[in-house]
This record gives structure tokens, C-alpha cells and sequence, in this order.
């Protein structure tokens, strides 16, 4: 089992003006490769609170996953990929240059998003863009490797070839 928390990083919805549908689409989505979330918050475009919500999921509760959803596009309040850069040992680059790449034929302006993912300890974290759309057309893309990534991961890493 595939242990996985969301953060959603958006001020509106922290402050409950905006009703997060992200969230919800990412836990449906997440039944493809039977993963189970066992912890969702929602918290402002702050990037220490940002920082210590992944660090405080890798480090004390230990998942296996964490996605965030929100703050990577170009706005002075998006800073979810530097909260991410700043707490990963390990980047994976070729997770968000594949969403980018897959989403670039959808709408150009998958390349506005400047998510990041990488690796903290044995926790994967990578950042989704914040729009429910962009978060479905995203995991298409990403979930399909995953499971095998984060078996790797977790030292438990079978057949590479197939
Ligand atoms: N990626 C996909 N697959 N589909 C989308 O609709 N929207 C883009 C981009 N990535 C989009 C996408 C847009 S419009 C923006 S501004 C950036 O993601 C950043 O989004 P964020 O600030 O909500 O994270």
C-alpha cells in the first residue's frame, strides 16, 4: 500500500474562498494504483508553512508520496516548487519534463507551470499545477510509473526490464 499526503497550496482556499476540487480529483485518481491518502491540508502560498508541511510528512509520518497542488505557475505568491527544491536531497527531473512534455500538447500553457519533484529520505514529493483539469492530465501521465518508482524507492525495486 502506497502511503500519500495532498497538500493544496492556495490562500483563497486556505481561507475557505475557494472550494478545492483539486484535492478530491487527485484522490479519485489515486484508486488506479490503489494508494491510500492519509493526509490532506490545505495552507497559504507561504513558503516555510509549505516546507514544514513536506517535511513534517516525509520525516514523522514517513509517506511514500507526497503531491502538492498549486502555486507553480508565475505569480509572486507561487512558491511551492522553491518549498520543494529547498527540502528534497534528490531531484527527479524527468517527472515534471514529462508532464510538461505530454501536457504541452493539450495547452501551451502547461509550460507556464514550473512544477518540480525529488525525493526527501524514502518520500517522493512532486508538484501538480493547481487546476483540477491540469491535476487529472498530469497523473494520466505520471501514474502509470509510480508504483514501480516508489518500490524502488522503499529498497523493495524488482525487474527494471520489461
Ligand atoms: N498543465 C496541464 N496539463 N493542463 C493545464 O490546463 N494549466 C497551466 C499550467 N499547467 C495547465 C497545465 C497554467 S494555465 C498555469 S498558470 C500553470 O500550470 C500553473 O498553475 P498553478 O499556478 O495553478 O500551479
Amino acid at each position: 500500500m502506497i502511503k500519500v499526503g495532498i497538500i493544496t497550496a492556495s490562500d483563497k482556499g486556505s481561507q475557505g474562498k475557494r472550494e478545492d476540487k483539486s484535492a478530491p480529483a487527485i484522490k479519485e485518481m489515486l484508486k488506479q494504483i490503489g494508494a491510500q491518502v492519509v493526509e490532506y491540508v490545505i495552507i497559504p502560498d507561504e513558503q516555510e508553512q509549505i516546507e514544514n508541511t513536506l517535511k513534517s510528512m516525509s520525516d514523522d509520518l514517513k509517506l511514500d508520496l507526497i503531491l502538492t497542488t498549486g502555486g507553480t505557475g508565475m505569480s509572486l505568491r507561487d512558491v511551492t516548487p522553491e518549498a520543494t527544491l529547498k527540502v528534497v536531497d534528490r531531484l527527479v527531473p524527468g517527472i515534471p519534463e514529462a508532464m510538461r512534455a505530454k501536457s504541452l500538447e493539450i495547452t501551451n500553457r502547461a509550460m507556464l507551470s514550473r512544477a518540480a519533484a525529488g525525493i526527501r529520505k524514502q518520500t517522493l514529493i512532486i508538484n501538480l499545477p493547481g487546476s483540477p483539469k491540469a491535476v487529472a492530465e498530469c497523473l494520466d501521465v505520471i501514474l502509470p510509473a509510480l508504483e514501480h518508482g516508489i518500490e524502488i524507492l522503499r529498497g523493495e525495486g524488482g525487474e527494471c526490464a520489461r
